[in-house]
């Protein structure tokens, strides 16, 4: 019998083409219309091989759908929507598709940095209203980018990706990670180790790019931002629950800091309200990684996760090995 796959969201057509070739594949023919919890929950219980998105909530209860479920092949680096002690208690592996979207969400992060620091978005609405455009020297005074500080939190993959970025922009690069970088890499990446604390302290602009899980939630938080200069910006584009929306909102209504630029919300696809109608910041739907490239090889690599594991073999990017005591 073939395996039955299951694809909860979209997918890049080179995965579907490779999971037909692996197995039957169910889909939604009409992705303008997601399916309901409901609707899913029935489609998980005939599936046991599921290409997941982090739009669908991956919880116990999606997992007892079905009890014989193989893996779960998440197409994205991020999976704070899945369980994963859940998943681990039921034996079932769980992947990712890390390296594949690095420079791609870098190059975002970069993109919102740059926006809202020089006011392009605001300047953009002004542009396309019915204002005069003459010239003005007082217009859109933004911030400057380079010679400033770029504290980035998070020192992985995507933040070292930010400090190569910085190097063309002679900005003074500092960090914050549980794990120190070697000093070679530190001499390569001219990155400063800083303590927390003193990153808040230090940097024109923190930018975001740690993994969400209990010990991130709300990292930055009020006392967090209350570190900040009020000149600096925040960007975020790793995962809303990082930052505490709330009292985001606050530091921005008391000019605590000047700006942020956001990728991600706390409650997606929710927005704190207020957050729309302030002009120092930059809204957008969760776009890091998205360019057909890297949407194409994201999508592929979860796909070769989840064959992996029809084939029996321990896929490349397991993110709970206890489950996989098989030796290859
Ligand atoms: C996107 O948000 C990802 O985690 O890949």
């Amino acid at each position: 019998m073939k395996p039955k796959i299951l694809i909860t969201g979209l997918a890049p057509q080179a995965a579907i083409d490779m999971l037909r070739q692996a197995g039957e594949v169910e889909l939604n023919p009409d992705p303008e219309h997601p399916w309901s919890r409901k609707e899913l929950l029935e489609r998980v219980a005939r599936n046991d091989f599921l290409y997941t998105n982090p739009g669908n909530r991956i919880d116990a209860e999606f997992m007892d759908a079905n009890p014989k479920i193989k893996v779960i092949a998440q197409m994205a680096v991020g999976y704070d929507n899945i369980d994963i002690p859940a998943a681990t208690a039921r034996g079932i592996p769980v992947t990712h598709t890390p390296g594949v979207l690095t420079e791609t969400t870098a190059d975002a992060a970069w993109v919102l940095m740059m926006s809202v620091a020089r006011r392009i978005v605001e300047a953009d609405r002004f542009m396309r209203s019915e204002k005069a455009t003459e010239w003005k020297p007082n217009r859109f005074m933004g911030s400057d980018i380079h010679g400033k500080t770029l504290g980035i939190i998070g020192f992985g993959r995507i933040g070292k990706a930010m400090a190569r970025r910085a190097r063309g922009f002679d900005m003074n690069v500092i960090y914050y990670d549980a794990i120190k970088a070697s000093p070679t890499e530190e001499d390569a990446l001219a990155a400063t180790f800083r303590p927390f604390d003193d990153l808040l302290r230090e940097a024109d602009f923190v930018t975001i790019h740690t993994l969400y899980s209990p010990s991130t939630h709300h990292l930055i938080d009020e006392r967090a931002l209350s570190l900040m200069k009020r000149s600096a910006f925040l960007v975020n584009a790793a995962r809303g629950p990082i930052v505490d929306e709330k009292a985001l909102v606050r530091a921005l209504q008391s000019g605590q800091i000047a700006g942020a630029a956001l990728d991600v919300f706390e409650q997606e696809p929710l927005v704190e309200p207020e957050l729309r109608n302030m002009e120092n910041v930059v809204l957008v739907p969760h776009i890091g990684s998205a360019t057909p490239e890297t949407r194409q090889a994201t999508g592929v690599l979860a796909a070769q996760n989840l064959i992996a594991v029809i084939e029996g073999r321990r896929p490349p990017n397991l993110i709970n090995p206890q489950v996989w005591p098989k030796v290859d």
